[in-house]
């Protein structure tokens, strides 16, 4: 029989994380402050920690692993990476599909791969305290789950329509001890003022951020910092173990490289950390399709433009280089909410300008049709975010049952879906509906990116 679980010893877990940085054929813009000028380090000094915005703005192509993080990290990695032999079979597909899988960790994604690291980074720093935003909940439960190992005081400010959809990731964060409040909040000046404005909001990621911020940059003792569990350079840093592991595992399976690379993304990071490896065999020549899967209701790869916006509804962040439906974009409730935020990690929307990788938008009744035949035949059940993914492997692999093709798929399962089982349950009785961002509401939130700096579309034109 063949191995199903193809398994990596702790001792094969990969000691560097790779920077896509280092090897994009165009650099990145600079993320600009509220002059137009490009930022330097020490006006990101009150929001971060001076070692991660380190790595924030590092070139290098390696960055070691310190051995601590490792020590944590161990607890589930490496990951098991699957083959969906019993989906396969169901398809009746040619192709061979693998799946790496992020939801054995604690809190059940891949988020503590790098909120391990980032409280770590911030404790070598002598912070205290981090606060930060979520939508589904994974992150903030990540961060509770690593401020608890770590000894760091944790606030998280959860996107009011998931604290209401999702009360058992806030249980979570308490378990792990870390204050969770509904965004927006009357506990900051941000979330006050949306309140006063729409004071039905379901809120945002971007509000929860600005509040998040707010709530780090005002503590008078100077010892909390802001977490972010997305889009930033460092945070994808952080997740490339995730296509180093897999890299090392396909091989195990006697695979060359996938033909195909798919990953859901809310703000790039787990596409990003699954993928980045492989880009960087594209780079170098190898043919591979990437795609990074986005739903209709929030289509940011898709269909928004590449800009200069800011990563926070109340503007308070440094101006990022990205594809963006506006920082005041509030997306319909849909339950992949950890997919509905307005920008895109700018080192993925690079790789998108350049043509490297292929991204593809589904509706919600796709993806959950897609959740349910993946838990009828290999028995998991995804979270709504990897549901996304997995629309786009069936497609995938229907595609290559047509054409007769050996394909070797390539998936981040990016988390388990045991704390969303309501969205599971609206499905089943009928409750849901596909939702497409009409094109009058786009034009009305990137109206206000004709305000801001534009960002130049750089490109060498290979792919
Ligand atoms: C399970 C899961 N997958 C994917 C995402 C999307 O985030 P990112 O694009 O940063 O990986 C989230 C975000 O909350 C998530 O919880």
């Amino acid at each position: 029989m063949k191995s199903i679980k193809i398994q990596l010893n702790e001792n094969d877990i990969p000691r560097q994380w790779y920077n896509l940085a280092a090897d994009l054929p165009t650099p990145l813009l600079p993320p600009l402050g509220p002059d137009g000028n490009p930022v330097t380090p020490d006006m990101l000094a009150p929001v971060f920690p001076m070692n991660l915005i380190e790595q924030e703005v590092s070139a290098e192509r390696w960055i070691d692993i310190p051995e601590e993080i490792l020590d944590i990290l161990y607890r589930w990695r490496p990951t098991p990476l699957r083959r969906a032999v019993y989906l396969e079979k169901h398809l009746e597909t040619p192709a061979r599909i693998y799946y790496k899988d992020e939801s054995v960790s604690p809190p059940g994604s891949h988020k503590p791969n790098t909120s391990v690291a980032q409280a770590w980074y911030n404790k070598q720093f002598g912070i205290k305290k981090l606060t930060t935003e979520t939508g589904a909940g994974q992150w903030g439960s990540a961060l509770a789950f690593a401020c608890n190992l770590m000894g760091l005081e944790c606030k998280v400010f959860m996107v009011r329509i998931s604290f209401d959809q999702k009360p058992f990731r806030k249980m979570m964060m308490g378990t792990w001890g870390a204050n969770c409040v509904a965004s927006p909040s009357s506990e900051t000046n941000a979330g006050r003022k949306i309140l006063a404005e729409m004071p039905d909001t379901p809120g945002s990621l971007g509000i929860a951020i600005s509040e998040a911020i707010e709530e780090a940059v005002t503590d008078p003792s100077g010892k909390t910092r802001y977490s972010l569990g997305s889009v930033l350079n460092h945070v994808l840093l952080h997740q490339t173990i995730i296509g180093l592991e897999a890299k090392k595992q396909l091989k195990i399976a006697g695979e060359k490289l996938p033909d195909i690379v798919i990953g859901c993304a809310g703000g790039g990071s787990n596409f990003a950390g699954l993928s980045f490896p492989f880009v960087a065999d594209k780079i170098n020549g190898a043919d591979i399709k990437i795609i990074p899967v986005e739903p209709t209701a929030c289509p940011t790869m898709t269909r928004a433009p590449f800009a200069y916006d800011f990563g926070d509804t109340a503007c308070t962040t440094p101006l990022l280089a990205m594809y963006t439906l506006g920082h005041a974009f509030v997306p319909p409730p849909i339950h992949a909410g950890g997919l509905r935020y307005h920008g895109m990690a700018p080192l993925v929307c690079q790789a998108i300008v350049e043509g490297l990788l292929e991204p593809r938008a589904y509706h919600q009744l796709q993806s959950y049709k897609a959740a349910i035949t993946w838990a009828r035949t290999e028995g998991f059940i995804p979270a709504p975010e990897t549901s996304q993914a997995l629309a786009a492997v069936i497609e995938e692999a229907e595609k290559a049952k047509e054409e007769g093709k050996e394909k070797v798929i390539l998936v981040n399962y990016s988390g388990h879906g045991l704390m969303d089982l309501l969205g599971y349950d609206a499905y089943l009785s009928g409750q849901l509906t596909d939702y497409e961002l009409p094109e009058e509401e786009l034009k009305k939130y990137t109206k206000d990116l004709e305000n801001l700096p534009k960002a130049e579309m750089r490109k060498t034109g290979k792919w």
